[in-house]
């Protein structure tokens, strides 16, 4: 790209969509998103996109970013547009595709654990013996097995709302040039299996999911189909570290435990462990502000996940991520089975066999 042509391209507006917005990590990369993008880019207008499941929970992320830039000397290049959306109705995600004008980035953030408690007596063993490991993979949660969505088609309910939901969008919506995905440091490859793609008969649909986000990602050029093939679309991966948030439905005691053992864990030396929402969001907002040239440039040199964590002091920064191999084998045959459920799909909602 010529200087001109990049300083044409500046002026147009740029567009960024951002999934389950309403708290946690998603207000935090609404926030840290446009303020990135102003400071780096103070000519062009952004237009922020932001999904949440209602509009009262809409009302209160506008209200939120408001307040927040409203000192900001370039206040006047933040738009807000609210969007509902449910990431587990495969309708709701199509009408929200639909609607949408070309995406410059799309931060694929919305998410549920499918978390139902805790295995007590691991926890506290866990912690008692490798407190850093255990506040990282929290391998003693428990998850339901075989949940799916309520309404038709019934699709496994972490699988449909972490990853189908996404998916579809990224296949039906005009133009989205850059897919951020949220993966997680505990998509490990023991916890996913192919012929199990919905994750329904895994303990474990939760790392099952994220584990199907990093390998159709990682494989995306090679056997990507539809129109992230067709149009090129980037698809980029990133984590947040471990981060505080409503995820694991806890009660406020056992929050605040959750949160001392998170800090012990960072002067611990953990590396993983920013807590606070907002230096969770480095990584992902690192990757959605970066140039096409610069992305090109890090698959290059072999980075597959990028993540955020802080030094003991809390001082933030992002890392590269380790992803367990044998994705390399599974790419085709998962690409095929997404396309041929999404074909299903849009067609069963389309022709109202599906609500
Ligand atoms: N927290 C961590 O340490 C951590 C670590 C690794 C990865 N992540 C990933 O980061 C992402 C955000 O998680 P978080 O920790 O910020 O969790 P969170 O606080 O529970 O936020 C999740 C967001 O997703 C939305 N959401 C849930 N189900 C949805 C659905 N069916 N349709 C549309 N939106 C839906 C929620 O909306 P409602 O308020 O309406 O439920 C909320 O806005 C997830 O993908 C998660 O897997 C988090």
């Amino acid at each position: 790209m010529t200087i001109k042509q990049q300083r044409d391209a500046e002026l147009l507006p740029f567009h960024a969509l951002i999934t389950g917005a309403n708290g946690g990590l998603g207000l935090a990369l609404c926030a840290r998103l446009a303020q990135d993008h102003l400071n780096l880019h103070p000519k062009q207008p952004i237009h922020l996109h932001f999904t949440t499941r209602s509009p009262s929970k809409a009302a209160s992320v506008t209200e939120y970013l408001t307040s927040a830039f409203a000192r900001h000397p370039r206040k006047s290049f933040l738009h807000l547009h609210s969007h509902t959306l449910d990431t587990s109705s495969p309708r709701s995600c199509l009408q929200l595709a639909r609607s949408l004008p070309p995406i410059n980035v799309a931060i694929l953030n919305a998410g549920i654990g499918g978390f139902v408690g805790m295995d007590w007596p691991a926890a506290i063993w866990a912690c008692l013996t490798d407190l850093v490991r255990a506040v990282t993979y929290g391998e003693f949660k428990l998850q339901a097995i075989g949940r799916v969505t309520k309404a038709k088609p019934h699709l496994g309910e972490v699988f449909a709302t972490n990853v189908f939901g996404h998916y579809l969008i990224c296949q039906d919506a005009p133009a989205i040039h850059r897919a951020v995905w949220i993966s997680s440091l505990e998509a490990g490859a023991a916890h996913f299996d192919p012929s199990d793609l919905q994750g329904l008969k895994t303990e474990h649909a939760y790392e099952s999911s994220k584990r199907l986000t990093d390998v159709m990602v990682l494989t995306g050029e090679e056997h990507g189909k539809g129109r992230m093939k067709e149009h090129g679309q980037q698809w980029v991966l990133a984590h947040p570290g471990i981060v505080a948030t409503g995820i694991v439905d806890l009660h406020w005691i056992l929050q605040w435990c959750m949160l001392i053992a998170f800090y012990i864990a960072r002067w611990c030396g953990s590396g993983w462990h920013p807590i606070d929402a907002w230096k969770g969001a480095i990584a992902p907002v690192m990757l959605s502000v970066m140039g096409d040239g610069d992305v090109k440039e890090m698959k290059k040199r072999g980075v597959r996940k990028v993540g955020s964590g802080t030094d003991r002091w809390g001082n933030e920064g992002v890392t590269e991520t380790d992803v367990q191999g044998g994705w390399e084998n599974m790419g085709k045959d998962v690409w095929e089975q997404m396309e041929r459920l999404r074909e299903d799909v849009v067609e069963g909602v389309e022709s109202g066999r599906y609500e």
